[in-house]
């Protein structure tokens, strides 16, 4: 099993035996090593501990957009072993740690990309299993839909960190979320949902399906 619980903790089987991507500690059980999931530091790390389910696969082709670092790429990695992560963030200085960390596992791609042009990335991103959003951006549904519409098969699936003051800082929480869900429910069905306190605050995963 790639996703442990060890006490209240998840942590994930180590791709790379030694390897720490953020300073998270390693423990031993059974003869295989796991790397402890910090859902301070990872939306989908949160929303799992939370409850959600993921019904993940290890052979998911996977587009995540907003991935930063890689420090939820990274546990994304050691489940999806002989999928492929295709991470696209326009910020250089974080995606240079990204592509350090694909150097070391196969399963990821780093593409220095805005999501808001996803045809930019389409030489390179096939059609995929799984998305993964995590962008904080005011126009974060539409961001989604032509992601999703280009890359996304029909029945995938996709889990999307809703930001509420990334959208409106003025608006209450849960009128951002329910504008969000609006936006989106003629082409996903919402499979389900965790607001992510007390790791995020006003965060809403949302876990979907495509129609
Ligand atoms: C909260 S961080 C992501 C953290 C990461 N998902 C993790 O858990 O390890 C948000 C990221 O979204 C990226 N981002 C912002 N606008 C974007 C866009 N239009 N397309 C892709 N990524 C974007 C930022 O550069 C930043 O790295």
């Amino acid at each position: 099993m790639t996703i442990l619980k060890i006490g209240r903790e998840i942590a994930t089987e180590n791709l790379v035996k030694g390897q720490r991507v953020y300073k998270e500690r390693l423990t031993k059980r059974r003869g295989k090593e796991y790397r402890m999931w910090n859902p301070k530091r990872s939306k989908v790390g949160a929303a799992l501990q939370k409850g959600m389910k993921i019904p993940f696969s290890e052979t998911w082709l996977t587009l995540y957009l907003g991935v930063a670092s890689g420090t939820t790429a990274s546990h994304i990695s050691d489940i999806i072993k002989r999928g492929m992560i295709y991470g696209v963030d326009p910020a250089p200085r974080v995606l240079r740690e990204f592509l350090i960390l694909s150097e070391t596992r196969e399963n990821l791609i780093p593409i220095f990309g805005n999501a808001n042009y996803p045809e930019s990335y389409r030489h390179i991103v096939p059609e995929v299993d799984f998305i993964i959003q995590d962008v904080a951006q005011p126009n974060q549904s539409q961001i989604f839909l032509k992601n999703a519409k280009l890359y996304l098969k029909k029945g995938g699936l996709a889990f999307v960190a809703v930001k509420s003051r990334s959208i409106d800082v003025t608006l209450n929480p849960n009128k951002v979320f329910s504008q969000f869900k609006r936006e989106i429910e003629t082409e996903f069905e919402i499979i389900s949902e965790r607001k992510l306190e007390p790791y995020e605050k006003d965060h809403l995963a949302l876990l979907l399906r495509k129609k």
